[in-house]
C-alpha cells in the first residue's frame, strides 16, 4: 500500500505566483507572457537579449523553476523506493506528471509513457531494444538529427541493419512518392523525424505512418521539434514508438517524454539496468517491471520531471494553436523582410507557413558562425549556426551551415524587427 500523501502538509505549489500565462493565455498576449521569463522581464531593457534560438532550447517560465525548487525545498526524496511521507509525494507528483504528459501527447495509458534522459535516448532504446537484427531494413529520411542518423548508423555496424535513406526533394520538402518506392515488407522500422530542427519543415508524418503499417513496419518519430507547437496526438496518429524533450518546450533540460504504445512496449528492451526498473533479483536473475518503470533504471531526474510537468502546464494554458499561429506569423515578417536580399539565401522550403518558428539561412560569403557572433556582440541577439547536430542534411544540400533564426511564443513583432534589421546590414554591407 503507498503511504499516504503529504502533498497539503508539505508543499505550497507556487506555480500560480508569477504565472502571467493564467492570464495572458485567452489572447496570447506576448507581453504579458514575457513576465514569467526572467530573461525577459529583468534588467535594463536595451541590455536584454532577443532569444532567437529556441529550437535548440527554449527558455523556462518563473512556474516550471518554482516548481523544480519545491522538489529540492520542500520534498527533496526519491520516488518509488522509501516509504516516508516526503518520498511518497515525489512518486505521487511524478504520476500526476506521467498522466498529464500521456494526455498532453494523446496516449490511452500512462503507462506508455516513461521519463528518459532526453529523446535521444528513447530513439536509442526503440533503435537497440525493439528486435532489429541482422538484414532488416531501416528506412529513414535525410531530414534526422544525429540522435536518429548515429544510432541508425552504429546499429548497421554492430547489428548489421541495412539502412535506407529517403532524400528530400529540391524544394525542401518530403518525397512521399520516393518513400512508397523505398518501403518493402523488409523494412521493420521507419525512423523519421516530425519537424525538421533545421529548416522548420513539418513531414506528412500521418501518411508515413498509415504506409509503414501497410507494409507491417513499425514507426519511430522523433517529435522533439514538432511537440513545442503541436499536438501530437500519439494514439489518434496511431505511432508506435515517439519522443521529445522537455527542454524545447518551455522545461528543464535532462528530461525526454519516450512513448511506447502499450502492444510494443512489453517486448522492448531497456537501453540500461539497474535499480527501479525490476520487481526483484537473485543471485543469477532479475524480473523487469512492467513498462514503462522498466526504462526507468536508476534514480530519476524528479525536480526535472516534476518541473517538464508545469511546463506542460503552461504550454496548456496558452494553447499549443496559438503558440503555432505565433511562430508562423513572426516566421512570416522575417521571411518577407529578408527574402529579397539578394546575399541571402533561406534554406527551403521558402514558404514561412511550412516551417513554423524556423528561418535558416546563409548570408554569401560569411561564415555561418561569424553572423551569429556578429549577432551577438554588435545587438545582443542570441541563435544558432553550424550545422545544428544534423550534418547529413547539408552534406545533402551542399552547404557548410546555415545561421538559424528559431522564434517562439515570447519573441516579439520588435525583436523580429531588430533581428531583420540587423541580418541587412551584415548583407548589406558586402
Ligand atoms: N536539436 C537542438 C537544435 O536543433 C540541439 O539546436
Amino acid at each position: 500500500m503507498r503511504p499516504r500523501s503529504c502533498r497539503n502538509q508539505v508543499v505550497s505549489s507556487t506555480n500560480e505566483k508569477y504565472d502571467q500565462s493564467i492570464l495572458a493565455a485567452r489572447t496570447m498576449d506576448v507581453e504579458r507572457l514575457r513576465m514569467d521569463f526572467p530573461l525577459l522581464a529583468t534588467g535594463d531593457e536595451a541590455e536584454r537579449p532577443i532569444y532567437l534560438d529556441s529550437a535548440c532550447q527554449t527558455l523556462r517560465p518563473k512556474s516550471v523553476m518554482e516548481a523544480m525548487y519545491d522538489y529540492y525545498s520542500s520534498f527533496p526524496a526519491c520516488a518509488g523506493r522509501s516509504t516516508h511521507r516526503l518520498a511518497t509525494e515525489v512518486a505521487i507528483r511524478c504520476d500526476d506528471v506521467r498522466d498529464k504528459t500521456a494526455s498532453f501527447f494523446g496516449a490511452a495509458d500512462p503507462a506508455e509513457i516513461a521519463f528518459l534522459k532526453n529523446a535521444t535516448e528513447g530513439l536509442n532504446t526503440v533503435i537497440f531494444g525493439c528486435g532489429l537484427t541482422r538484414g532488416d531494413e531501416v528506412l529513414t529520411t535525410d531530414y534526422e538529427h544525429n540522435s536518429v542518423h548515429v544510432p541508425l548508423i552504429h546499429a548497421e555496424q554492430e547489428v548489421g541493419i541495412k539502412r535506407r535513406t529517403v532524400p528530400s526533394l529540391l524544394e525542401g520538402t518530403f518525397d512521399l512518392e520516393a518513400f512508397e518506392r523505398m518501403i518493402s515488407r523488409r523494412v521493420k522500422l521507419v525512423a523519421i523525424c516530425q519537424t525538421s530542427n533545421v529548416t522548420g519543415y513539418t513531414l506528412p508524418v500521418k501518411d508515413v505512418i498509415e504506409i509503414a503499417h501497410e507494409y507491417g513496419a513499425k514507426v519511430l518519430l522523433d517529435a522533439a521539434q514538432a511537440a513545442p507547437s503541436m499536438r501530437l496526438e500519439v494514439g489518434a496518429l496511431g505511432v508506435d514508438y515517439a519522443v521529445a524533450s522537455a527542454h524545447k518546450m518551455l522545461g528543464p533540460s535532462g528530461v525526454g517524454f519516450f512513448y511506447a504504445s502499450k502492444e510494443l512496449s512489453a517486448a522492448l528492451k531497456p537501453l540500461s539496468y539497474g535499480g527501479h526498473g525490476v520487481t526483484g533479483t537473485t543471485l543469477d536473475s532479475y524480473e523487469l517491471l512492467p513498462p514503462p518503470e522498466r526504462f526507468e533504471a536508476g534514480l530519476q531526474n524528479y525536480s526535472g520531471i516534476i518541473g517538464a510537468g508545469a511546463a506542460i502546464d503552461y504550454l496548456e494554458r496558452v494553447g499549443l494553436e496559438d503558440i503555432a499561429d505565433h511562430e508562423v506569423s513572426l516566421n512570416k515578417r522575417m521571411t518577407r523582410k529578408l527574402m529579397d536580399i539578394p546575399s541571402l539565401e533561406i534554406l527551403d522550403p521558402h514558404d514561412p507557413n511550412l516551417r513554423r518558428g524556423i528561418l535558416a539561412f546563409n548570408v554569401e560569403g560569411v561564415p555561418s558562425h561569424d553572423v551569429a557572433i556578429i549577432l551577438d556582440h554588435s545587438r545582443n541577439i542570441m541563435l544558432r549556426s553550424g550545422m545544428l547536430c544534423c550534418h547529413s542534411l547539408f552534406e545533402a544540400r551542399r552547404l557548410e551551415g546555415c545561421v538559424r533564426a528559431s522564434a517562439y511564443l515570447y519573441n516579439t513583432v520588435a525583436e523580429i524587427d531588430e533581428f531583420t534589421q540587423a541580418v541587412e546590414d551584415i548583407a548589406g554591407r558586402l
